[in-house]
């Protein structure tokens, strides 16, 4: 069967900038929590590995472009990093400056549209040092972040997006004792996701009054809910779920308003956040104006076996609990199902209930440990189990597009191995191949071959 993608789809793959710059306390950047967290914690860090070079993007730049070029890549998504842009809070770095100038004009160059996100996960330490998103002023100093962002490259940029995966610090740095600052509290993870949807809008705001002529969205890692069976009280855990992880940021960007169910819970459990009358209109009079979808795997949800007992520390797992689907398949190395069908359900999930609003496969990818293991005599990754992956995800996004969604991309996770977090290079995404002991030097894999084929057909058969 041939599998066409829409005309003018966007092909390409994502990254960040922690992830990939390197630099990450040189060209004037100041320091973000990750390296903070590294210089107090390396322990916490797989093999020890921090931030400081990640993938070299900063020095290999213009190589990397043309690769993606080479690819046929018509987009990429990165982000900009704060604490580079602004590295005291308000005065402009100038070699920042230059450089995602030089970056954007190479992309545009190579006939790769930029998409340009502002905030993935590197929160500028003298922002936390202030509370993070736990205080309002925060907020405020993200807004004229974003404004200046906007101003200094609005003019090349032309997708926007203000937040990657929003509720990836509520959770990981809120809640499950995960990323910095390894708070565990729900009371505070609700403020900080409160104050991180407020920012968005804001950004939002922003970049409307500034009369752009691009368009702006956020980006969500949407977990369907899937219950273990259609019993009342599974399925009442599944919504819940669905309404903590998706709908928290899901709603207010593209409808305008949380859910009332959402409310209704957050107040009932004493979890409501500060607040200001005017948020509620803020909220309403700025949603996106795209959705960018990051998928990775969905979450198996069943009611509790046992019900909360009085005085028990409040966490999202004091509604529901979570199981093992018996015909579950693993990615084993980074312990996420896969199943290839979530993103059907999604793309259904976005036209019937989101207004079938313009949305993309902002991510989707498998990381892999210990790829040298399938290097063969030429020096070649060969991940056939990428390209399956890959292939099996496309598929089910083309019958959602057949079916209506309104879906005008797919983007990789990722272009080049790069830097997860506390994972650092445990795990490897890349279509190229990062030698971190020699130069993070790069090397094609072959799925990297067979999505360029891909992009260039616009589709494919099998
Ligand atoms: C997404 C993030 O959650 O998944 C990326 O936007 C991240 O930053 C990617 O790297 C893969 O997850 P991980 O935890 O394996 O790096």
């Amino acid at each position: 069967m041939k599998y066409d993608f829409p005309k003018g789809f966007y092909w390409g793959a994502a990254a960040s900038a922690p992830q990939t710059e390197g630099m990450s306390l040189e060209g004037g950047k100041a320091a973000t929590i990750w390296d903070y967290w590294y210089k107090t914690q390396p322990e916490r860090f797989f093999q020890g590995v921090g931030p400081k070079n990640t993938s070299d993007f900063y020095i290999q730049y213009k190589e990397d472009i043309e690769n993606m070029k080479k690819l046929n890549f018509n987009s990429y998504r990165t982000s900009i990093s704060w604490a580079r842009l602004l590295p005291d809070g308000k005065n402009v770095n100038d070699e920042a400056v230059e450089f995602y100038n030089n970056m954007i004009d190479e992309m545009i160059r190579n006939g790769v549209k930029p998409i340009m996100n502002l905030f993935h996960f590197d929160m500028p330490l003298i922002m936390q040092e202030k509370g993070g998103w736990e205080n309002r002023q925060v907020v405020e100093e993200f807004a004229s972040y974003a404004k200046t962002a906007f101003k200094l490259f609005g003019d090349k940029v032309k997708m926007w997006t203000t937040f990657n995966e929003p509720i990836v610090p509520v959770e990981a740095g809120y809640l499950y004792n995960q990323h910095y600052p390894c708070v565990v509290d729900m009371k505070r993870a609700v403020q900080v996701a409160y104050n991180t949807m407020i920012a968005s809008a804001k950004a939002v705001k922003e970049f409307k009054e500034d009369n752009n002529q691009g368009k702006i969205g956020i980006i969500l890692n949407l977990t369907p809910s899937y219950a273990r069976s259609e019993d009342k009280e599974d399925l009442k855990a599944a919504n819940i779920a669905d309404l903590l992880f998706n709908r928290s940021f899901l709603d207010p960007s593209v409808k305008g308003e949380y859910p009332e169910e959402l409310v209704a819970l957050i107040r009932e459990n004493n979890l409501i956040p500060e607040y200001r009358e005017a948020d509620k209109e803020l909220i309403r009079d700025n949603t996106v104006d795209f959705l960018g979808v990051n998928y990775y795997q969905p979450r198996r949800i069943k009611a509790k076996n046992e019900p909360c007992k009085a005085g028990e520390t409040l966490m999202p797992e004091s509604f529901f609990d979570t199981y093992e689907w018996p015909e579950r398949r693993m990615n084993p190395y980074r312990g996420w199902e896969i199943y290839e069908k979530g993103i059907y359900d999604i793309a259904i999930n976005v036209r019937d209930n989101y207004g079938n609003i313009p949305w993309f496969i902002s991510e989707n990818g498998m990381g892999v440990q210990d790829e040298e293991r399938f290097i063969d005599e030429t020096g070649m990754v060969k991940d056939d189990y990428r390209i399956d992956f890959i292939k099996e995800h496309l598929k089910w996004l083309h019958k959602g597009i057949q079916e209506g969604s309104n879906c005008f991309g797919y983007h990789l996770w990722t272009f080049m191995d790069n830097w997860s977090w506390c994972n650092a290079y445990k795990n490897r995404y890349g279509l190229f191949r990062v030698d971190i002991n020699s130069n993070y030097k790069r090397t094609i894999k072959k799925s990297g071959l067979w999505y360029g084929n891909v992009i260039k057909n616009n589709g494919f058969e099998d």
